[in-house]
């Protein structure tokens, strides 16, 4: 099939270049400039392993374009929107992104069928709004109204960054919601090969053992944009269901990590994302928990629930300074080296992390802040170098003279530390494990202060 991929985020370009490696003539669309130069030289311009691999591979199948007028529009049969929807500061997503690229989008229809995909994480009924915003455009451009030329379908994404290509190439579920049984057919044959798994794997991504077909869930448009929204939800409220047992843990003298393998092994429960730490990040759980509150304060109702997973989520981010407060005592004057900055580990997203809020509230205080971290710095030093932290490639030279070392990001590599050589430069031999990663027992026999979440 011919697809058009607007956007070329962590999603968009993922979703591109993997429809291009399942042997679809895909074009990719940003507005970015940066970004389509890097990609026309084979580039990825974002952090996600195994994307280099499968953009090579993809390569006689893939264009990169910054025009909507050179993306063959009225030849696609599937156009993805796969542009950000980041929050507002009441909560709710800005939309802008979507609105421009439906317009765009709406105004070069022609009469050929097309299935538009909201792709990105939109509020229930944009779907509607979508299929609005294409006829308005298309109706100015045109002068006429369009006449079943298009279909709007709900499919949204579920992968994880650090491993997108993984999660798209072998997916749990796909979901797809249309009111026009067309869309569904469509998108359907679009996505045969991984419904049936019956690609060839990319040498260096085998297909897992066993997985041999995918599931698909059909729906109403208002469910599948619901089914992401409720998914970031379910998957946030266990996190902080872990931290907020992590405080009573620590109260009562009681291990964190003990107590959700526990419960984690009753198979109603699972052992995934109750992991005690300094909380979620990222791009989704915050923003789509947000707008989740938002929605549902439009319809008159509350998420105490999925709020409460938000304000435990936040706190846990003061908890590390309150720590420090704790031990140090004083904070000002005092150097604290933050081992990760990313949100979590295997990306270079920096979008809500927790390193930036704990670095801005050490700063306040006066502490200076020493962060590395193995691929994030770059963004850091773009986006955040007014931020007043001090970057460091080398893990060594951020740990120079620290009054205490803040493990933000659970990287491999930090686990694997010559933690004795470590302690030779420190200050003072204090470790703040926000992630509850690293060796608690051969560092207190080291001659750490070790202290965990909840333990
Ligand atoms: N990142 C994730 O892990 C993830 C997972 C599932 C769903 N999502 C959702 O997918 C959507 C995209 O997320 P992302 O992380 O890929 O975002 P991103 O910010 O990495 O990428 C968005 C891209 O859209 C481009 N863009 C903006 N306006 C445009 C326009 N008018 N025309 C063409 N391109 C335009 C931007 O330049 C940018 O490259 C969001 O709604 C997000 O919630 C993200």
């Amino acid at each position: 099939m011919k697809v058009l991929v607007v956007g070329t985020g962590y999603v968009g370009l993922t979703t591109g270049v993997a429809l291009a490696y399942l042997g679809h003539r895909v074009v990719c669309l940003d507005v970015d400039e940066e970004k389509i130069a890097l990609l026309n030289e084979g580039k990825a311009p974002i952090y996600e392993p195994g994307l280099p691999e499968l953009i090579a591979l993809a390569k006689n199948n893939i264009q990169f374009t910054t025009s909507y007028d050179s993306s063959e529009i009225n030849t696609c049969d599937v156009i993805f929107i796969a542009v950000g929807t980041p929050s507002l500061p009441d909560g709710s997503p800005d939309l802008s992104q979507v609105k421009a690229s439906a317009e765009a989008i709406g105004e070069r229809l022609d009469d050929h069928f097309v299935v538009v995909v909201n792709k990105s994480t939109v509020p229930i009924g944009s779907g509607n709004w979508v299929g609005t915003l294409l006829r308005e455009a298309y109706r100015l451009r045109k002068g006429t109204k369009p006449i079943g030329n298009y279909a709007v379908a709900s499919n949204p994404e579920f992968l994880r960054q650090g491993s997108a290509i993984f999660d798209t190439l072998y997916p749990e579920r796909i979901v797809i919601g249309a009111e026009d049984t067309r869309a569904i057919d469509v998108l359907t044959n679009l996505y045969r090969p991984l419904l049936n798994q019956d690609f060839s794997s990319p040498a260096f991504l085998p297909r897992p053992e066993e997985l041999s077909a995918v599931p698909i869930v059909t729906c109403d448009l208002a469910s599948a944009e619901l089914i992401k929204y409720a998914a970031n939800a379910f998957l946030s409220i266990k996190i902080s269901f872990a931290n907020e047992m992590a405080r009573l843990t620590s109260k009562v003298g009681a291990d964190i990590v003990d107590v959700m393998q526990g419960i984690g092994l009753d198979s109603r429960i699972g052992p995934r994302f109750l992991q005690a730490g300094i909380g979620w990040g990222g791009s989704c759980f915050g923003k789509d928990t947000a707008a989740l509150v938002s929605t549902s304060k439009e319809y008159g109702i509350t998420m105490p629930i999925v709020q409460a997973a938000r304000d435990v989520n936040y706190h846990q981010r003061l908890w590390v300074v309150d720590t420090l407060l704790r031990e140090l005592k004083i904070l000002k004057g005092r150097t604290i080296a933050l081992l990760g900055f990313a949100f979590k580990p295997n990306t270079d997203d920096l979008r809500d992390a927790p390193s930036l809020d704990i670095a801005r509230q050490l700063l306040q205080k006066g502490a200076r802040v020493a962060a590395t971290d193995p691929v994030a710095l770059g963004n850091a030093r773009r986006f955040y170098s007014e931020l007043g932290v001090a970057y460091f490639d080398e893990p060594m030279d951020a740990l120079q003279d620290a009054d205490a070392v803040v493990l933000v990001t659970e990287w491999p590599e930090y686990r694997k530390l010559d933690w004795a050589g470590v302690k030779s430069v420190l200050a003072n031999p204090l470790i703040v494990d926000g992630r509850n990663f690293l060796d608690h027992d051969e560092l207190t026999r080291l001659g750490y202060r070790y202290i965990g979440v909840g333990r």
